[in-house]
């Protein structure tokens, strides 16, 4: 079975995140950047002319596909590397992914899903 996790996390936060998930050996991921609200609503800022809402504040989405026997594995790292205590740590979302094709060799679905180096490999070592 795939999964993807939608990692929504803070933007000073990516180095952090994808370095730890390097060195468990996570290789494939992509991220962009969102704009979005969690249980705050969003926060108040003070600024000359008074308080204003923003509602809409800045984070890093990182997105990975990964066999489900790493996503506990990859769920700890994130958690660990994202973590600060205050709001705003952000949330990751984890989905079932029907398939997988690597456009080059045609691979699909959980053998589409190997890197060298990667989690797979350094288990089996
Ligand atoms: N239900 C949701 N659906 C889609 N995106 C969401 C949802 N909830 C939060 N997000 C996105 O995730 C980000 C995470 O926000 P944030 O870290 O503030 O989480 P939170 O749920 O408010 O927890 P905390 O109380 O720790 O702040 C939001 O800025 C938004 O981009
Ligand atoms: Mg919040």
């Amino acid at each position: 079975m795939l999964k993807k996790i939608e990692a929504i996390i803070r933007e000073d936060k990516v180095t952090d995140v994808t370095d730890a998930l390097a060195e468990i050996g996570i290789v494939g991921l992509n991220m962009f950047e969102v704009r979005g609200r969690g249980r705050q609503g969003g926060i108040q800022l003070v600024g000359r002319a008074g308080t204003y809402p923003v509602t809409l504040l800045p984070k890093i989405q990182i997105n990975i596909v990964l066999s489900d026997r790493n996503l506990e594995d990859a769920i700890d790292t994130i958690r660990k590397a994202a973590f600060t205590g205050e709001p705003g740590d952000g949330i990751l979302f984890v989905t079932p992914v029907e398939d997988v094709v690597r456009v080059r060799t045609g691979e699909r679905g959980q053998g589409a899903m190997m890197y060298p180096g990667d989690i797979d490999s350094k288990k089996a070592k």
